[in-house]
């Protein structure tokens, strides 16, 4: 927040943010999952409350040396979560009391339609390999920008498995358009790339037409770079 123009900037906001990725349970001891660490939606936590916001952080499975960022910030309520379902939960009761929502985890698209009650043996499957029937989970962030408050802003994530910056940046418009968020963080992933490192780079889309903003660096400069971006979508 050092010589930027951003102390306290964000003060009396309240903000929301999502981190990680939801699992969806298959039987007790196993699920499926994506491979979001949640480092940049922690990042934006402690920077928005830097700069002077009230954060509550839904934290979906990301590990506690990721959370020790913003273990010691007051202005920072840690809410862990696990699925969808939690989340969803969760994001609906807080986004109705804040002026800005970050949509920063990995939600999965879909969980398996019969949890099992107990541990899936092989010895069950008289050597047949089971197959998981999968049902599509609701749209969180659809469903938030339905419940819009007049004036809130919602910032969408999505990362991309693309061949180059056109096509990052044509798959996040559209994304954008049809999410219907303020603005869309995007950035691009790979095999080797995006995932479990310090640094990243985000595009930020804005719906009203605003030039898109790159930010490179570490998490906290992309998180500070994306608050500017809501900053001033709130102001304007
Ligand atoms: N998102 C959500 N609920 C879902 C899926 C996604 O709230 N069920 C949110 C994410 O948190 C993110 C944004 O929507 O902020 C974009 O997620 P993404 O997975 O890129 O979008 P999808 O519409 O699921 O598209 P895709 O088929 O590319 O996964
Ligand atoms: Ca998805």
């Amino acid at each position: 927040a050092e010589g930027s123009g951003r102390d306290h900037d964000l003060a009396g906001l309240r903000i929301m943010v999502t981190a990680g990725g939801t699992r969806e349970p298959i039987d007790p001891v196993r699920y499926l999952g994506n491979r979001s660490s949640g480092r940049q939606g922690v990042a934006i936590a402690a920077a928005a409350a830097d700069r002077g916001a009230k954060v509550v952080l839904f934290a979906a499975n990301v590990d506690a040396a990721v959370l020790a960022e913003v273990q010691d910030r007051a202005a920072v309520r840690v809410v862990p979560v696990s699925t969808t379902a939690e989340l969803e939960r969760a994001s609906r009761a807080a986004a109705a009391g804040a002026e800005v929502v970050i949509m920063a985890a990995a939600v999965a698209d879909y969980r398996v339609a019969e949890v099992a009650e107990r541990k899936i043996r092989k010895e069950d499957g008289a050597g047949r390999a089971p197959v998981l029937e999968l049902v599509e989970n609701p749209d969180i962030l659809a469903g938030l920008v339905e419940e819009r408050r007049p004036g809130q802003v919602i910032v969408g994530f999505a990362a991309e498995t693309v061949e180059n910056e056109a096509e990052l940046r044509e798959r996040g418009l559209r994304k954008l358009a049809r999410k219907g968020a303020d603005l869309l963080a995007v950035n691009a992933v790979s095999w080797s790339e995006g995932f479990e490192s310090g640094e990243n780079t985000l595009h930020v889309l804005a719906r009203d037409g605003r030039p898109e903003t790159v930010a490179t660096g570490t998490k906290r400069a992309v998180a500070d770079a994306l608050l500017d971006a809501i900053r001033d979508t709130l102001d304007s």
